[in-house]
């Protein structure tokens, strides 16, 4: 039966791809007001195939961006499977720097490998997709599915899923299942699936610092007047010491070493750290000291600067001292380090460097807990067993250095254990320009999910 299915989906890929495309089109940033009907536009869609497929799906409102909630109750046995994925995507600049226009997916032939080149095709409607098509095959050759599915497709995920709690708390007895599937996560290699055990948290802040009321000439006041520029940089040059630690009290509170045998898991997996840094034209790794560059990306916590906006940035020049001047910052968490403890202690830290005539402010954009989860239990196992056949070598277990809320509030909210699965690739230039998805990737991670569906389903 299974070999059925996998013919099915290779018969149909280039029916799967035209779909992916029509999705690619939509252009769901969610992070930018302005593009709040596209969003709705993209859950609209997805929910029309779920429905097309024989699911009992809609499109939930929220306060922010729509949730799209299916279910199938086609499969006469099995365990009760939650799939999650994330249909909004990152903005799409710098602008300039797309080879051929974000929205306007297109096939692109790269050493003979072909991949899929648009905003959102890895990170996650390609991935999404993998699965929607993987219960397309199921249900054209079988009727039914392997096992009871569920989905929820959010549309906030690369803005700080600020509904997802109220959401999964508001139904809790629809949307908890034995087990979630999510798909937003890496392989290990081309060749090589992956299924990710742990994940960072995240911290998001912003701050802005003040001093005149207002912008001066830097003639007339440079020198007697407090620059917020220079008060902001001292203050996020101070972040971190000489050997890249952060320097926020009790940052570290709740970090613990990597046990010994997943470090010799890890050792096992031939990570080339040259070669990582090597895709993105860098060569020296630049954090921790006597940190291994695995350890560094998977379980170290960091500060990261990921803006700062001040002074005059337009054409020509313009002799300002402004009157106050922001940043963004995040802090990637791992162990038990708490997202509001983490969140105070910048604050003070801040607070506590202050010059006189300054004022300082913050908001938050967030926070989530580092994620771990089981090396055992029989999920992973049968998805072991599934990729395994798929890619004809054992899956790598790895950590993943970004950081996907859901798998918390899962666990918190619905006492439900996740279970990582995807098809990303190091080089796939998620949130950059021209991000692309391996046809590899979308292909092999669709008939992934057809033998994971097949296992989990016995
Ligand atoms: N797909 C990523 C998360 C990811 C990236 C996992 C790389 C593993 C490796 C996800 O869509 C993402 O980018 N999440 C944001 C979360 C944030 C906006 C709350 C992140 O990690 O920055
Ligand atoms: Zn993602």
């Amino acid at each position: 039966m299974l070999d059925r299915v996998l013919q099915q989906i290779d018969d149909d890929l280039p029916a799967s791809l035209d779909r992916l495309f029509t999705l690619l089109r939509i252009e769901s940033i969610s992070t930018d007001p302005a593009y709040r009907d596209k969003v709705a536009a993209a859950a609209d869609w997805l929910a029309e195939e779920l429905t097309g497929l024989g699911f009992d799906a809609s499109v939930r409102p929220t306060t922010g961006h729509p949730m799209v909630v299916a279910h199938d109750a086609t499969a006469t046995a099995g365990p009760h499977l939650l799939f999650y994925g994330h249909y909004d995507v990152q903005p799409v600049d710098p602008l300039s720097e797309w080879a051929t226009p974000p929205f306007d997916p297109r096939i692109e032939t790269v050493d003979g490998a072909k991949r899929i080149v648009a905003r959102g095709a890895s990170d996650d409607k390609g991935q999404l997709m993998t699965f929607l098509e993987a219960c397309r095959a199921w249900k054209a050759v079988t009727g039914k599915l392997p096992a009871k599915v569920s989905i929820l497709f959010e549309g906030e995920e690369e803005s700080g899923s600020p509904s997802l709690v109220p959401f999964l708390r508001a139904n809790v007895d629809e949307l908890r299942a034995d087990v979630a599937l999510v798909c937003d996560t890496g392989m290990w290699s081309r060749e090589r699936g992956a299924i990710t055990i742990m994940l960072r948290g995240l911290v998001g802040e912003e701050v802005t610092i003040s001093a005149a009321d207002r912008d001066l000439h830097s003639g007339m006041f440079g020198g007697a007047a407090r620059n917020p520029l220079h008060v902001l940089s001292d203050i996020l040059a101070r972040l971190h010491d000489a050997d890249g630690r952060v320097t926020v009290p009790n940052f570290y509170d709740g970090v613990a070493e990597v046990p010994d045998d997943v470090k010799a898991i890890w050792d096992t997996l031939g990570f080339d750290a040259d070669a990582f840094l090597d895709t993105v034209g860098l060569t020296t790794p630049a954090g921790e000291a006597g940190r291994t560059v695995l350890e560094q990306i998977w379980s170290r916590p960091t500060c990261e600067v990921n803006g700062i906006i001040g002074g005059y940035t337009g054409e020509g020049f313009k002799t300002v001292i402004p009157a106050k001047a922001s940043a963004k910052v995040s802090f990637r968490l791992v162990g038990d380090q708490d997202p509001e403890k983490v969140r105070e202690n910048f604050r003070a830290f801040v607070t506590g460097l202050l010059p006189p005539d300054c004022r300082v402010s913050f908001a938050s954009h967030g926070g989530s807990g580092a994620t771990r989860l089981p090396f055992d239990g029989p999920f992973l196992a049968g998805a072991r067993a599934a990729l395994t056949d798929e890619w004809g070598i054992e899956p790598a277990l790895v950590g993943g250095g970004g950081s996907i809320p859901v798998v918390g509030d899962f666990k918190r909210e619905l006492g439900m254990d996740s279970l990582m699965v995807g098809f990303g690739l190091d080089d796939d230039r998620i949130h950059s320009p021209n991000e692309k998805y391996e046809l590899s990737s979308f292909h092999g991670g669709i008939r992934s999910w057809a033998r994971i569906l097949g296992q989990l389903g016995g």
